[in-house]
């Protein structure tokens, strides 16, 4: 090995020893707090209730690709084929900055030297069973349609020290997503990021508000769960048009 191939097999073990370095050369730039705390965590579950372009599927892609380098399988699920294509290309573009050799790749997977493989799926994709996984990741989990469904497909897939990896802007509360937070489970690691958490969105945060309604900001930038997702009127207007000193009318 030549003493600049040697400096560079250096550099991607260190990185390797540490995760959050790692995201930072994937990223090129410092993850947030709470991806560093997402990246370092070993909880068997772990749920990721956060604003929109926070950064989500950074640390989905970065978790795929730290997988990978165990020579582990990965089944990644978004709700459309668009966020699996994504989810691969960022997967694909993190492996381009570390040793792994790359064998095989199409629109929905990656197989690598290691013998590590990440293969993303939609989740209306009828062939999801059959697989057998160490890491689930499941992006915009609140936007899959039929969840319930799709995660009884998926859990009895993971190995049994395997780990499962939920992310999502929130979208109502009668969805398995919000059951994340509802439910007192005590081995779910839960992260809760509001975009006004995150100082580099702090501008697009202050358009978010002039440009959305109140609920949709409330839902996308605050993370709040709704009650029944997005209603037709504002919660405030709802709120404000309530007075509790009149009585109901019982016809
Ligand atoms: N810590 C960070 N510092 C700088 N840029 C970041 C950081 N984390 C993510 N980004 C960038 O922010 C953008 C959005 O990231 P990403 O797609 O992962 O967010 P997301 O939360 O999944 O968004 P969405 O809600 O639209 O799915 C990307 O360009 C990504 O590279
Ligand atoms: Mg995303």
């Amino acid at each position: 090995m030549s003493f600049d191939g040697f400096t560079t097999w250096l550099s991607d073990l260190e990185r390797r020893l540490d995760p959050v370095a790692q995201m930072a050369h994937f990223l090129d730039g410092t993850p947030d707090p709470w991806q560093a705390e997402a990246i370092m965590s070993n909880a068997p579950t772990l749920a990721l209730r956060v604003c929109r372009q926070a950064g989500k599927s950074e640390v989905l892609g970065t978790l795929g690709v730290q997988e990978l380098q165990r020579g582990g399988t990965t089944i990644a699920l978004c709700p459309a084929e668009r966020q699996v294509r994504e989810l691969v290309r960022k997967v694909s573009f993190n492996l381009r900055k570390t040793d792994l050799i790359v064998e095989r790749v199409t629109q929905q997977e990656i197989e690598v030297n290691s013998g590590g493989r990440f293969i993303a799926l939609p989740a209306s994709s009828a062939t999801i069973r059959g697989y057998t996984a160490d890491l689930l990741l499941v992006d915009e989990m609140a936007y899959i349609p039929n969840d319930e469904e799709v995660i009884t497909a998926i859990l009895p897939m993971l190995k049994d020290n395997g780990r499962i990896v939920y992310a999502s802007t929130p979208a109502g509360k009668n969805n398995m997503f919000a059951e994340l937070f509802t439910d007192p489970r005590p081995k779910v690691h839960r992260i809760i990021v509001k975009g006004t958490d995150i100082p580099r969105l702090a501008a697009r945060c202050a358009r978010l508000k002039e440009q959305l309604s109140a609920t949709r900001y409330r839902q996308e930038v605050l993370v709040e769960m709704l009650s029944d997702g997005l209603s037709y009127f504002d919660l405030d207007v709802i709120e404000n048009a309530i007075n509790p000193d009149v009585e109901a009318m019982i016809l």
